[in-house]
């Protein structure tokens, strides 16, 4: 298949340098692992045959990408007998070999990197950049034929060079069915290992040919090999993502505390204030005002809500809605319009219609609650009993009293009431009243008799 295109990303490495108890890929920027990143943007350059070279913790890498293949790298021989694991899964075509530690790689430049490859028609295409400090990194040697050398090899000359590999190849498979052999790799290296920056001067020692691809922003190729360049990353990707948000019109006053994840989109108009994390898959409508001091991870906001002071999660709030301060969403929520949730409320798997109002001091989880419903303080679904959950439906317009526990399973009609202090275990018929307490007593002078008590 000439056109095929397969996509290898190396994550075997232990991370001794990070010193972290899970595989380095999964360590985070702006709270998305590194390999996450690396498989996405394989995923928008169009990419979906990607297989994942693992060590023998590839459980915890395979929750993370089920569209990916696994094959496991059991001896950490290095990277270039990384990729000799891979073998097995090249349909023919052109690889993609990526780090799984270098987040910031584009669409466009891989793109970019394939098109110089297929013109050139090279065995082997790196992508190459060049920095200030290129400390770390293997060194592009321009020579004819191109080749690389690790730092840890390179001569004092070869040390100065600023152009750097950035780990990012485009390489032939019909050039790798041949050349991807141990024989092809000096394993006389200072770390004694198969580096798979040999197989760029093999292409020129095998009379193929092998370029560079000089990708426009540096910073892209940036990875993260210990905890201090992991927070390097943080801070680069964190601004550079409030600075696109920023060109598109939302209005972010205050940079303070503010993290926005790469996968997070707001509408124009929006405004995220001081304190505020979105993550995940997050969508804000245009005139929302989010935060301050809010986590939104995979919440799902319509126009022009607020979300003051709280914390929400896998979650869709509709248009117009007010939420907090201090207000939990635990996965499951689902507010339509002008629903008003207010302080020290907690929801969790609960479907909530238009306009109604839980405003102060009151736990709702696994039920459905009509429109414009009024929660008096501290309503609490009693919805487990330590072996199940059960299920409350509320209504249209019910009118739920203050500390009312609803014991399910229970249904709450249209238009019904419950009496303040009310315990509700059974259901209650449209337009009703539940009065569930004991009558109050009255012991006239009862303080009198029982309490030493000195008048004046
Ligand atoms: C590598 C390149 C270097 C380049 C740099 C860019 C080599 C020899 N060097 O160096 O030229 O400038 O990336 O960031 O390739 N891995 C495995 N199995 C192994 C060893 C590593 O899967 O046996 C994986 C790691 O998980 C990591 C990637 O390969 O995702 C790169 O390995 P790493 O040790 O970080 O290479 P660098 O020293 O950064
Ligand atoms: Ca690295």
């Amino acid at each position: 298949m000439p056109n095929h295109l397969t996509a290898v990303i190396l994550a075997a490495g232990k991370g001794t340098r990070m010193k972290s108890p899970k595989p380095k890929v999964l360590c985070e920027v702006l709270f998305k692992p590194m390999l996450r990143w690396t498989v996405d943007a394989c995923l928008k350059a169009g990419i979906t045959d990607i297989v994942i070279v693992a060590g023998e913790d590839k459980e915890s890498l395979e929750s993370l990408c089920p569209e990916c293949t696994f094959v496991c790298q059991q001896e950490r021989l290095g990277t270039g007998h990384a990729l000799m694991m891979a073998k097995p899964c090249f349909h023919g075509g052109q690889i993609l070999v990526l780090n799984g530690d270098g987040p910031f790689i584009t669409p466009e430049t891989i793109q970019g990197a394939l098109q110089q490859h297929l013109q050139e028609k090279n065995a082997v295409t790196l992508v190459s950049a060049i920095l200030e400090d290129p400390t770390g990194y293997g060194r592009v040697i321009r020579e004819n034929p191109i080749y690389i050398v690790e730092e840890r090899d390179t001569s004092e000359e070869q040390r100065a060079i600023r152009e750097v590999n950035s780990g990012v190849y485009w390489m032939d498979a019909d050039f790798l069915e041949t050349a991807l052999v141990p024989e092809t790799f000096q394993t006389g290296n200072a770390q004694k290992e198969y580096y798979l920056t040999d197989m760029v001067g093999a292409a020129g020692k095998a009379g193929k040919k092998a370029g560079a691809f000089p990708c426009l922003d540096s910073n892209e190729i940036l990875g993260a090999n210990d905890r201090k360049t992991l927070t390097r990353l943080n801070a680069i990707a964190k601004t550079r993502i409030i600075e696109k948000h920023l060109d598109n019109g939302v209005d972010i006053p205050f940079f303070d505390g503010v993290v926005i994840g790469p996968d997070v989109e707001i509408e124009p108009g929006a405004s995220i204030l001081p304190g505020t994390l979105l993550l995940g898959h997050t969508r804000i409508g245009a005139g929302c005002e989010i935060g301050p001091n809010s986590r939104l991870e995979d919440a799902e906001i319509g126009e022009n809500s607020k979300i003051k002071a709280s914390w929400l999660a896998r979650c869709t709030v509709g248009r117009n809605c007010t939420v907090g301060p201090f207000a939990q969403f635990r996965p499951g929520v689902h507010l339509k319009d002008g629903v008003k949730v207010g302080d020290f409320v907690e929801l969790k798997n609960a479907a909530v219609g238009n306009g109604t109002s839980i405003a102060h001091l009151t736990y709702l989880g696994d039920c459905t609650i009509g429109e414009k419903c009024n929660f008096g303080c501290g309503v609490v679904t009693a919805n487990y009993d330590g072996k199940q959950k059960y299920q409350t439906i509320v209504g249209d317009r019910a009118f739920i009293g203050c500390n009312t526990n609803l014991i399910p399973p229970v249904s709450v009609g249209d238009g019904a009431y419950t009496a303040a202090g009310t315990t509700v275990d059974q259901d209650v018929p449209e337009g009703a009243l539940a009065i569930g307490r004991s009558r109050q007593e009255i012991k006239e002078n009862w303080a009198d008799e029982h309490i030493a008590f000195k008048k004046g």
